[in-house]
């Protein structure tokens, strides 16, 4: 029994020297080796960031697992961090990697792969219109068929309708695909419900990549199920089915003369690489790519609007200076433009304010390093998982003047002229990887909303609140619940 016991010591003393936290790293919760420090509280994650980010300051490491997490507060740090080569790569985390080998796509792969991948979807978007006419005029049609779907509720309370999020994935879908869904089509249903599931269970699949040894201590099939590993591959095969299906029909009528949307732009980049010994453009990875743009170019998107339609629903006020100002700057019939944007400053005071307040990516994505480095003055070992604190540095004093009030004015000066405050703002990231769908999002956001606000008013429904608390199922990111809302078509429309 002494000998057992005996031994016990001398492994965890062993475990504790080989685990221990270096010298020169930041301050912060390190827990036991393997285990790491798990939260014995029901506190939501954002009030322990922001408990921590008190006692350590701007810099502090959560060793969560086996995982070493280092998470930045300070905005300048964020810039830095972000902008270096030394924190480019994602984690190679099974959940970045929907369970494959190693990562296709865009937002979890890394070196040429990636690079090449966003260049190129950079270029596409460009080239596709972003920001032209032809682009302003497909989201205004989208804006007004919302439109049409939110005046069928008008005058009772209901949830928002599924055509909102028809409307920002046809925008996406048009220049990936060149092709729009219907309403109705059952597909695009099962592709949400799929994409949906991927976000609830993001939890349970990524648990052993923070506890990698429970695969060990777990029969395979238990931790298969416990962890939704099986339920991720078949979500991804069903994905790629649906997408392989998209490509197969772009190649069989492929015309190289007049590339028709992202799909084709890809197969052509694959036949001029072919012989190139550095080629990274490959069928597979181009299925990744397609639903990576498709996962992040709807939701995010989709549930921004959500929170500015609750917003102004509560904050009625905040929607009669927005309305008045539309009304001043279109008239009746007249769809925004992005030239109409100098001339709003109090929407897009709006649109930053929602961004701000919601901070949909409440940590960022994660970001990794890629070499033993330097940050804030400490020592940041290679494979350190690094984020940036997006919701608590929105709700910072030391950036904003009352910051849990939703207050549009703070982006306007004294002659009312909009002020692009950069400073402690971040929803879209930082850097080198930051969000390469910014200028869509944001040209959505505002042709989106000036043509509902024109027509119609939001309310919250009679002797209730709407509930601005975040979706307490949702860990990384910061969806609204979904409730009720009163819809009134405004007079003349
Ligand atoms: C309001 C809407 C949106 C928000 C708040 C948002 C936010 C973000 C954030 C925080 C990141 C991570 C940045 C980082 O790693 O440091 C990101 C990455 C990304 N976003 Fe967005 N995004 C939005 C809309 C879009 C749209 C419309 C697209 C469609 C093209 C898109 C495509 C991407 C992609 C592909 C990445 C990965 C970039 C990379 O890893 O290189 N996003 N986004």
């Amino acid at each position: 029994m002494l000998v057992e016991l005996l031994l016990l010591v001398a492994l965890f003393f062993l475990l504790w020297r080989f685990f221990k936290k270096t010298d020169g790293m930041p301050p912060g919760r390190w827990g036991l080796p393997l285990i790491g420090y798990i939260p014995l509280t029901r506190k939501r994650i954002h009030d322990q960031l922001f408990d921590l980010h008190k006692k350590y300051g701007d810099i502090y490491v959560w060793r969560f697992g086996t995982q070493v997490i280092v998470i930045l507060h300070d905005y300048q740090l964020n810039k830095d961090a972000f902008a270096s080569q030394d924190f480019i790569d994602r984690p190679p985390w099974n959940f970045f990697r929907y369970g494959e080998e190693t990562a296709s796509g865009v937002i979890a792969s890394g070196g040429s792969l990636w690079h090449n991948n966003r260049r190129f979807v950079l270029r596409q978007l460009r080239d596709l219109g972003m920001g032209k006419s032809r682009m302003v005029a497909a989201v205004q049609w989208q804006g007004t068929q919302l439109v049409q779907q939110l005046k069928n509720q008008a005058g009772r309370p209901a949830p928002l309708p599924h055509a909102l999020e028809v409307a920002i994935v046809n925008v996406i879908w048009q220049m990936v695909a060149g092709k729009q869904f219907e309403m109705s089509d059952s597909r695009l249903m099962e592709l949400q419900n799929l994409l949906r599931w991927i976000l609830e269970s993001t939890v349970s699949v990524a648990i052993p990549d923070f506890f990698p040894w429970l695969l060990y201590i777990l029969p395979g099939a238990l931790s298969r199920r416990v962890f939704n590993l099986d339920r991720q591959k078949t979500t991804l095969h069903k994905f790629q089915k649906y997408f392989t299906k998209e490509i197969e029909e772009h190649r069989a009528t492929l015309d190289r003369d007049n590339p028709r949307d992202l799909i084709d732009g890809y197969l052509m980049m694959m036949e001029e690489k072919a012989d190139d010994p550095d080629n990274t453009f490959n069928a597979k990875d181009l299925a990744i790519l397609v639903l990576d743009l498709f996962f992040a170019g709807s939701e995010t998107t989709t549930i921004t609007l959500t929170w500015m339609f609750y917003y102004l629903a509560t904050y009625p006020e905040v929607q009669q200076k927005m309305q008045a100002e539309i009304d001043e700057v279109l008239p009746k019939g007249t769809l925004a433009t992005l030239d109409d944007k100098l001339r709003m400053p109090y929407t897009e005071a709006v649109i930053h304010e929602t961004l701000r307040k919601s901070s949909l990516a409440a940590t960022g994505v994660q970001h990794v390093a890629t070499r033993d480095t330097q940050l804030g003055g400490y020592y940041i070992p290679k494979g350190t998982v690094v984020i940036g604190a997006q919701e608590t540095i929105h709700h910072d004093p030391r950036y904003w003047n009352r910051p849990d009030e939703f207050l549009p004015e703070r982006w306007l000066d004294q002659q009312g002229k909009f002020t692009p405050k950069k400073e402690g703002f971040l929803p879209f990231g930082v850097g080198k990887r930051s969000c390469l769908g910014e200028a869509l999002a944001r040209m959505e956001l505002f042709i989106i909303s000036t043509t509902v606000f024109q027509s119609l008013t939001f309310s919250q429904p009679p002797g209730k609140r709407i509930d601005l608390h975040y979706n307490p199922k949702l860990f990384l990111t910061h969806h609204p619940k979904i409730q009720d809302v009163l819809i009134t078509v405004r007079p003349g429309f």
